[in-house]
C-alpha cells in the first residue's frame, strides 16, 4: 500500500510517498480502508521533535531515541471497514468509521488496522468523511478535561486562548455544548470564524489583552501556551480554574501555581482519553454540535506541503490528507 513515511527528524521534506506492507487485521481487529486523515500539531512535533519548552529529552524517549519508531505519521483517520478479523463482533465490513490511534500514529497511509474495542467508532452520518477524520485530535484533547475535570456546567464563563486552532475550534464547540458562554481569543483575521462556530464573544489578541481588560471567566483553556497562571490569576474568578494544554514544563511541574488559599486550580498533563470519548464525540457531531473546522485539504502524496503549512502555526482548525475517494 501507499504511505507517507519518515526516517529521521527535520523538516517538512523529511516526509515521502512509499510502498509499504498492507496490514492483516488480527482476530481482534478492523482492517481500515483510510479515505481521509489530517497532519496536526501532534504530526508536526513527533517529524520535527520540536517539544514544549523543558520537554526536549522527552520528545526522543516518546518517538525514538535515534531516529522515529514509527515511521508513519498521522494521529487520525476515516474511512471504511474493508475486512474484520473473526472475533470482531461491533463493526462489519462496509461500515464508515472514524479512529484516533494517537500517539500510536499510523494513518498516513492507505490502510490501518484497530482493535475493535480501541479508538474507533461508527462516523456520523452528518460529516464528510475529511470532517470525520478531524473529529479527534481536538476533541479528545478537551472532552475529559471540560466535560469530567472542571465540569463546566450552564452559564460558566469560559475563554479559550487560542481559539482559532485544532484544539481552540473543538474547545469553542464542546465548551458552548456544555453550556458556557465563550469568549474566545484569537487573531484579527479568525474573529468571524470563532464567532462563526459559537463564541459569544472574541477578543482580538492584537489589540485587546484579556489578561488586562479588566473581565473574568470561571474557566480558562490555553491551547497557545501563552497564559501561564500568573498572567491569568486576575482574569480568573474565584474558585476559576486554568486548563493547560500547552505549556512548559516548568508549568506542568506546577511552578508558579496558584495557593490552596486562593481557591484557584491549574489543571495540566497529558488527558486520559478513551474510547467513550469518540462516541460521545460523534453524537455531539451527529445532533449539530460539534463540526470540525477544516482549513486547507491536500492529497496524500502532497503531505509535506501539508506539514509546511501546519508548521507555521497559523492554522484554522484542521488541515486534511485525502487519501481516496469512496
Ligand atoms: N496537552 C495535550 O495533550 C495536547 C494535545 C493536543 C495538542 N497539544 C498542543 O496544543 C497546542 C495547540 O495545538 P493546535 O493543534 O490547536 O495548534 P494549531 O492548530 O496550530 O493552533 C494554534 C493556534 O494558536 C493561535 N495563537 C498563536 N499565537 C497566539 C497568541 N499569542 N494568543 C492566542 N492565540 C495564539 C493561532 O491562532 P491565530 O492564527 O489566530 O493567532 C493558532 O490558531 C500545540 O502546541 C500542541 O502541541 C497538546
Amino acid at each position: 500500500m501507499k504511505a507517507i513515511v519518515y526516517h529521521r527528524y527535520g523538516a517538512p521534506d523529511v516526509v515521502s510517498l512509499a510502498e509499504v506492507p498492507k496490514p492483516v487485521p488480527r482476530d481482534n481487529e478492523v482492517l481500515i480502508r483510510i479515505l481521509a486523515t489530517t497532519v496536526t500539531t501532534g504530526d508536526w512535533r513527533a517529524r520535527s521533535l520540536k517539544m514544549p519548552v523543558g520537554f526536549g529529552v522527552l520528545g526522543r524517549l516518546v518517538f525514538g531515541l535515534f531516529g522515529p519508531r514509527q515511521p508513519i505519521l498521522g494521529t487520525e483517520l476515516a474511512g471504511i471497514v474493508e475486512a474484520v478479523g473473526r472475533s470482531v463482533t461491533r463493526f462489519s465490513v462496509g461500515d464508515a468509521v472514524f479512529a484516533f490511534p494517537g500517539g500510536a500514529f499510523g494513518s498516513h497511509a492507505e490502510y490501518r488496522t484497530m482493535p475493535e474495542d480501541g479508538m474507533i467508532a461508527h462516523k456520523p452520518a452528518n460529516l464528510s468523511f475529511e470532517e470525520a477524520a478531524a473529529l479527534s485530535f481536538g476533541g479528545t484533547t478537551v472532552l475529559g478535561p471540560l466535560r469530567d475535570t472542571v465540569r463546566i456546567k450552564a452559564g460558566d464563563r469560559v475563554l479559550v486562548v487560542g481559539a482559532s486552532g485544532g484544539v481552540g475550534t473543538a474547545a469553542v464547540q464542546i465548551a458552548k455544548h456544555l453550556g458556557a458562554d465563550v469568549t474566545g481569543v484569537c487573531s484579527t483575521a479568525n474573529v468571524a470564524l470563532v464567532r462563526s462556530i459559537g463564541a459569544s464573544r472574541v477578543i482580538d489578541y492584537t489589540v485587546e489583552d484579556f489578561a488586562t481588560c479588566g473581565d473574568n471567566w470561571d474557566v480558562i483553556v490555553d491551547t497557545s501556551g501563552t497564559a501561564p497562571f500568573p498572567r491569568c490569576e486576575r482574569a480568573l474568578r474565584p474558585g476559576g480554574r486554568l486548563v493547560v494544554i500547552l505549556g512548559s514544563l516548568a508549568q506542568v511541574a506546577g511552578i508558579g501555581r496558584p495557593s490552596k488559599a486562593s481557591g484557584k486550580h491549574v489543571i495540566a498533563g497529558v488527558p486520559k482519553i478513551l474510547p467513550e470519548h469518540l462516541r460521545t464525540l460523534a453524537e455531539m457531531a451527529e445532533a449539530g454540535a460539534y463540526r470540525p473546522v477544516i482549513d486547507r485539504v491536500y492529497p496524500l502524496a502532497h503531505a509535506a506541503e501539508a506539514h509546511a503549512y501546519v508548521d507555521t502555526g497559523r492554522k484554522r482548525g484542521n488541515v486534511i490528507l485525502t487519501v481516496a475517494s469512496r
